[in-house]
């Protein structure tokens, strides 16, 4: 969920301003300061490697895509997956549209294959209404479509990143990933803000449920 409507503008302004890891983003050339989240959880558990084949949902504006471009050359492929329009980045394949439809995820799986992926990669949040229990709903949801979807186009051993927001519904849903993958673990990035609910679970391993 973006933090910049619970905000004031105005105050929104000034913590980007004070924030180190915007000016790393703007001094890099990253796209959102989101990047640095992908670059720790790939540091610390070397999610990407040459020649993967990637797909990230919720990519807009850019920043884990460019991070994914970077870190899976020479030979890696990345599709970006979102509701709004990304601006061209080399390299970069992009579908706009909305996941959670049928037609949508066919594109996706038109293009990189079935059981052809290393790694999916969902930063996807809903829009924020405010009212704490339907957005943690919608976040849960969006993680379970990008599950599904996963489970049924990653290769055998492939790696799932998905952001969370803190809840009963995210435990439940911790326990789910559990069953189809070797190992599953607890991400709270040092670029993620400490006051934002948000987490990644990092999933390795994806084998057939058996
Ligand atoms: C936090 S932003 C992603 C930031 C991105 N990882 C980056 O580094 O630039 C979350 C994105 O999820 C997208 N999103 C939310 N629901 C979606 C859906 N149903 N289908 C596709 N994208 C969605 C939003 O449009 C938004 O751009």
């Amino acid at each position: 969920m973006s933090e910049k409507p619970r905000m004031a503008a105005n105050s929104w302004s000034r913590r980007q301003a004070r924030d180190p890891f915007v000016k790393k983003a703007n001094k890099a050339g990253y796209r959102s300061r989101s990047a640095w989240k992908l670059i720790e959880l790939d540091d610390k558990d070397h999610l990407i490697s040459a020649g993967d084949q990637i797909v990230d949902l919720g990519a807009a504006p850019g920043g884990w895509s460019q991070v994914a471009i970077q870190r899976s050359q020479p030979n890696g492929r990345v599709l970006a997956v979102d509701l709004r329009k990304i601006q061209p980045i080399t390299g970069l394949h992009t579908i706009e549209g909305d996941f959670t439809d049928q037609d949508v995820r066919n594109k996706i799986l038109k293009f990189v294959g079935s059981g052809q992926i290393d790694l999916v990669l969902s930063d996807m949040a809903p829009n924020i209404s405010g009212v704490r229990d339907t957005d943690q709903a919608r976040s849960v949801a969006l993680a379970r479509a990008s599950f599904k979807f996963a489970v049924e186009s990653l290769r055998l051993g492939g790696t799932f990143v998905v952001k969370l927001f803190q809840g009963s519904e995210a435990e439940i849903f911790r326990r789910e990933l559990e069953s189809f993958f070797q190992r599953c673990v607890v991400r709270k990035p040092g670029s993620s803000r400490a006051d934002s609910a948000e987490f990644y679970l990092v999933a390795r391993g994806m084998h057939n449920g058996e």
